[in-house]
Parts: C-alpha cells; structure tokens; sequence
C-alpha cells in the first residue's frame, strides 16, 4: 500500500517531486487504467487549495469524464469547450487564474475560482485532460502546468485503450 503524505510546509517543488514519485511507484506493476487513474487523482486532490482533481478522456469528439475526487462534473465535454475543451483543442496546458473571466468556461461547481488544466499527449494522440479545480482564485501558476505536465507525460505511458 502506498501512502501520499505533503510534508508541512513544503514548498511547491518539494510537493511536486513527492507527487511525482508516489504516482511512479503507485503505477509501476499496475496495468488498470482506470484504478491508476483513481489513484492519481486522490493525490491531486490534497495538493493545496484543490477543490476538485481529476481526469477527462477523449472519446470520439468529446472529452468524457474519468476518475476524479471532488463534487459532481460535468459527465462529456464537446469540442472546444471550456477550459478543458481549449486545451485538449490546443494541446497546450491552460492556466486560468479567475474562471468567470474565462469565456466559455463551464461551472461545475460553482465555488470554483480557479483552474488548471494539462493534455495528456502520446505522440500525435490527445489521451485526455487533467483539471484541477480551486475554490481559491489564482491558486495556480505556470509553475503548477509545468510539473502537470510531467505527470501528464507519466500518465500517457499508462494502458490506455487503442
Ligand atoms: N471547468 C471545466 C469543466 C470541468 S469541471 O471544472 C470539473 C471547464 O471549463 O472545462
């Protein structure tokens, strides 16, 4: 069994390679998608200020809801839409510091303040998205997409279907 602690205290880096580590060794022997998935996003669901952690897949056109912890979500997101349909359409991560001042963006839950989401790209192939939620605004920076992103690179090499 594998334990995710945050240290008291710890900075933003220090968070990030323990986050790091645990989801290698929480992956590593394990070849169901859906139960690492689950995992991973009770980790992401204790870094700081997170109010909702979890995983969209695309399925056809649409972004279709995965594991996750926080309230309810919206279950399929169409191309394009909202902030997790701007970043899968741009494979590119998006950081939205204030989410009423993003057009488009669509509230799940309406004390989340702000957002960041990361494509999940193997090769040319959109897998998916990670979105984190925060009921804090400007809970997350460029810093947070870039080590995201290094979970988003780990969670491309896991067993998704063809
Ligand atoms: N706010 C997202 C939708 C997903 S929920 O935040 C869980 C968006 O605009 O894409």
């Amino acid at each position: 069994m594998h334990t995710f602690h945050l240290p008291a205290g710890a900075d933003r880096a220090e968070i990030y390679t323990e986050l790091l580590a645990t989801a290698q060794a929480l992956v590593e022997g394990e070849p169901d998608l859906v139960a690492n998935l689950a995992n991973l996003a009770a980790c992401l669901k204790q870094l700081p200020g997170v109010s909702w952690a979890g995983f969209y897949r695309q399925v056809g056109d649409d972004l279709v809801l995965g594991p996750f912890q926080g309230k309810l979500a919206c279950t399929r997101i169409g191309p394009g839409k909202g902030v997790c349909g701007a970043a899968a359409a741009r494979r590119e991560a998006l950081v939205v510091p204030a989410v009423d001042a993003f057009p488009g963006h669509i509230a799940c839950d309406a004390d989340s303040r702000s957002e960041v989401v990361v494509p999940i790209v193997r090769g040319e192939r959109l897998l998916g998205v990670i979105d984190l939620d925060s009921d804090r605004p400007a809970n997350f920076d460029d810093r947070d997409a870039e080590h995201l992103t290094r979970l988003a690179a780990l969670v491309a090499g896991l067993a998704w279907p063809a």
